[in-house]
């Protein structure tokens, strides 16, 4: 059965995909398409996976880190959503937005999933998965039906 680290690093590359693509056309449809994706993806660990992490005291700062760098990828985010393709700082926020996202995914696959791997059990990542793609099913939903912001 898939973990929770299985589906987060096929979302990572797949966003890694998107990010490529969006500085290669530099479109904000491009753009648009990052977004739908790191938000979920986001929100998803903040509800499920942090939380469950922080239990562990030596995970705490680590995850302070990545709350951190979630925060910087909104705030980038909400930033590009008011900006045009054609605004002067449009390129320059794009490839700040593809550096910050990157890292974050680095830190997260190499320093979270590694320490998670000695504090979850494997049921437990597998049950975690589950409520995660459970989670981003009705968010996706949601979406469809125009009942959250696209
Ligand atoms: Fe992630
Ligand atoms: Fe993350």
């Amino acid at each position: 059965m898939e973990t929770i680290y299985d589906i987060l690093k096929e979302e990572h590359d797949q966003l890694a995909d998107l990010l490529q693509q969006a500085v290669a056309d530099s479109s904000k449809v491009s753009f648009l398409k990052i977004r739908i994706r790191a938000e979920p993806h986001m929100i998803g660990e903040e509800k499920f996976f942090y939380p469950r992490l922080e239990e562990t005291e030596e995970l705490r700062d680590l995850i302070a880190e990545a709350y951190k760098e979630h925060n910087e990828a909104k705030a980038l985010i909400s930033e590009m959503e008011v900006m045009e393709e054609r605004d002067e700082s449009w390129t320059s926020k794009l490839s700040e937005l593809k550096q910050s996202i990157d890292h974050h995914v680095k830190e997260e696959e190499n320093k979270v999933f590694e320490r998670a791997r000695n504090v979850l059990s494997q049921q437990e990542a597998e049950e975690l998965a589950e409520q995660y793609v459970e989670f981003k099913r009705s968010y996706m939903n949601r979406v469809e039906a125009g009942e959250l912001p696209v």
